[in-house]
């Protein structure tokens, strides 16, 4: 979603810090300001303040401070435009988008649709489990069996699918729903010329977003076949991307930022169960390992993660890297371990709900000390083996970004593994500074490197060293950029964005040489019909192509994360791709014109015979007509 200008500065207009933040926490009037216990943490003394003449909330325990608008998004975990739109419907704002192309209206309706036709699945399968025979009688039962009360039930908006082969679909029909929109959503699916429901016969779970809409649905088998997986999940949709998403997220966030902790399980009936033995702040990476994007989707609410294990030993080993990444984040990390044959669902039920926050209570310990303690069991009396474990808990260590953590870190794990603190010490100083010159290296790679894509850095360091970059240049390099980094991706059906850069630039010769050259290699692979993957591409081209398409590619990335970083919100560049390559696609003819006009002038200098000035003069007129068509779109205004 893009929002206006004219909305957010309406709302910028409207909002009173006082009044914005009164509906979440009791202020306190406190000489020319306000004062309250922090929303953020558990504290006993009020050290959350708001300023109204300066427009700002300050909250001293635990470091945030902003406007009004960056309060709400704290609190409630949501983005800037949400923030924005929850503020104007407070304040009877109308919330205008901002004027998009048609393509990009299609686009926005079709997610729209596939949100609205996974929310109606989801009503429909609800509606099964409650109010049908079979439902109740296979699906309902069956979560009574595994001890989940009604309420549990409903809150998580569980289902149950029908055992037939187009009841979703004929439902939806009914409504109005076509087949190619159901199957977008992966609730139908297509084969040849059948269709048929994905989910029959099996318990819903549905998967929601951060707004609490069904976006997937897990539907776990009922029977003991084990030709069937136990669990069919939808597939990734336009609405739906497995690795941006948590299970339970969205049931979890408010407790989560209450307890200032989120527990990480492995399945749906995990997290269920936790929310009945009244813990509510866990969610589930639903078997898979956990991305980078979910972490940083925990870490908005929490710095903190305790993740639980069954008791299976090899399936903790296995999950020991996926560990590290989240220190990486910065995180702090706590594990407990269930007793083997338990799970965090199975036990539980088995201790009930007290019992249960006790054990987790008792038997959380930070990730170094667990890794250590893990590491350690099977090194008895095997010097080799306590090296190498020594090393690899040290090498965690060094994963954690902030230094004072680490020498608690260090503390500990010398009393666990029974050695001196100063060796530890010698070995975590080696793993940094041999990590400092491959991060130098790596940085020195990159300063030869510039020189080596040879023309290309040299001639853009150039321009910025004169104040005077070449927009042809500029035009051409972003015209590279896009087609290789979203070429692949599909502006209509068997219609890829290649093909249309292709055909807009046929007979378009770019000035520079490597830009001109791997357009080349793009259109000749694309025209040999033998269309390697994406990926693969280049691979096979020379060392300075790769270089300059290194140069790239990596670019992008760091402009974004920045913005994100201070809050500013910039539309995800693929959903600006149609703009970015349409604007370019403009540009990039334009700066040619003017470029032809520039010889075209310097010719007409130069001419002698009347005819040949004649010619010339037409040629000028013809060229200027150009530009002023692909002025016009790109808002350009042409003096002479
Ligand atoms: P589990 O096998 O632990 O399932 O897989 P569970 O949720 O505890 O289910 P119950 O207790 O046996 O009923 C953990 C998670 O892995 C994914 C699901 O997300 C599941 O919740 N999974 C598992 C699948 O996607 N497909 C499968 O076939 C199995
Ligand atoms: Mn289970």
């Amino acid at each position: 979603m893009r929002l206006s200008n004219k909305t957010i500065e309406e709302v910028k207009n409207r909002i009173d810090i006082v009044d914005v933040i009164g509906d979440f926490v009791q202020l306190k009037k406190a000489g020319r300001n306000f004062r309250a216990l922090s929303p953020f943490t558990n504290e006993k003394t009020p050290s959350f303040f708001v300023v109204p003449h300066k427009e700002i909330y300050k909250d001293f325990s635990s470091g945030k401070a902003g406007d009004a608008i960056h309060f709400v998004m704290e609190y409630d975990g949501l983005s800037y435009p949400d923030a924005i739109v929850y503020l104007a419907k407070k304040y009877g704002i109308e919330v205008e988008q901002e004027e998009q192309t048609d393509e990009q209206m299609e686009a926005q309706n079709e997610r729209e649709s596939l949100f609205i036709i996974s929310n109606f699945a989801k009503d429909h399968f609800v509606h099964n489990l409650w109010e049908t025979e079979e439902g109740r009688s296979i699906g309902l039962s069956y979560f009574h069996e595994r001890g989940f009360k009604d309420d549990t039930i409903k809150k998580f908006e569980l289902g149950y699918s029908l055992d037939e082969w187009h009841n979703l679909e004929e439902t939806a029909g009914k409504k109005g729903y076509n087949t190619g929109l159901l199957e977008k959503t992966g609730l139908v699916v297509v084969k040849d010329d059948k269709h048929y429901d994905r989910f029959r016969g099996r318990v819903m779970f549905p998967i929601h977003n951060a707004t609490g809409k069904a976006i997937a649905f897990g539907a776990r088998i009922l029977t003991k076949d084990k030709k069937q997986p136990k669990y069919l999940n939808s597939p990734e949709t336009d609405i739906y991307h497995k690795s941006d998403v948590l299970y339970g997220l969205f049931q979890a966030k408010r407790a989560i930022r209450q307890e200032d902790n989120c527990y990480l399980v492995e399945g749906y009936t995990d997290v269920i169960s936790m929310h009945q033995a009244g813990i509510e702040n866990v969610v589930s990476s639903s078997g898979t390992a956990l991305t980078e994007n979910q972490i940083r989707l925990i870490r908005r609410h929490t710095e903190n993660i305790t993740v639980l294990f069954d008791g299976d030993e090899a399936g903790i080993r296995a999950s020991m890297r996926g560990i590290d990444m989240i220190l990486k984040e910065g995180m702090k990390v706590r594990c407990v371990v269930f007793p083997e044959g338990e799970d965090p669902d199975s036990y539980a039920r088995k201790l009930g709900a007290m019992n249960y926050r006790a054990y987790l209570e008792e038997e959380r310990q930070d990730f170094i000390t667990f890794k250590a303690r893990l590491l350690l069991k099977g090194t008895q009396n095997d010097p080799i083996k306590k090296a190498d474990t020594i090393v690899s808990i040290v090498q965690s260590i060094s994963i954690v970004p902030d230094p004072v953590a680490r020498s608690v870190y260090l503390k500990e794990t010398s009393n666990i593994l029974d050695i001196e603190e100063s060796v530890l010490i010698a070995e975590l100083n080696k793993i940094l500074i041999q990590k400092r010159h491959e991060d130098r290296r790596d940085a020195q790679h990159k300063e030869k490197q510039a020189p080596d894509t040879g023309e290309l850095v040299e001639q853009v360091k150039e321009s910025v060293r004169e104040q005077k970059v070449d927009p042809v240049f500029v035009q051409e390099q972003e015209c590279i950029r896009l087609l290789v980094n979203y070429g692949f991706n599909e502006v209509e059906e068997e219609y890829k964005l290649y093909d249309h850069y292709l055909e807009e630039l046929e007979g378009i010769e770019f000035q520079t040489p490597v830009f001109q050259e791997i357009l080349e290699l793009f259109r000749q692979k694309i025209e040999s019909g033998n269309i390697p993957d994406p990926d693969d591409f280049f691979k096979d081209s020379p060392e300075h192509i790769k270089k300059t398409l290194i140069h790239l590619v990596s670019e992008q990335h760091e402009v974004s994360e920045n913005w994100q970083r201070y809050h500013i919100y910039i539309p995800k560049e693929e959903e600006l791709i149609t703009n970015a390559v349409y604007a370019n696609l403009l540009r990039l003819k334009f700066r040619k014109i003017r470029t032809l006009l520039e010889k075209n002038r310097d010719s007409i200098k130069e001419a002698q015979e009347e005819e040949k000035l004649t010619e010339l003069m037409r040629i000028n007129m013809e060229l200027k007509k150009a530009e002023m068509e692909y002025a016009k779109p790109l808002g350009i205004v042409i003096s002479s």
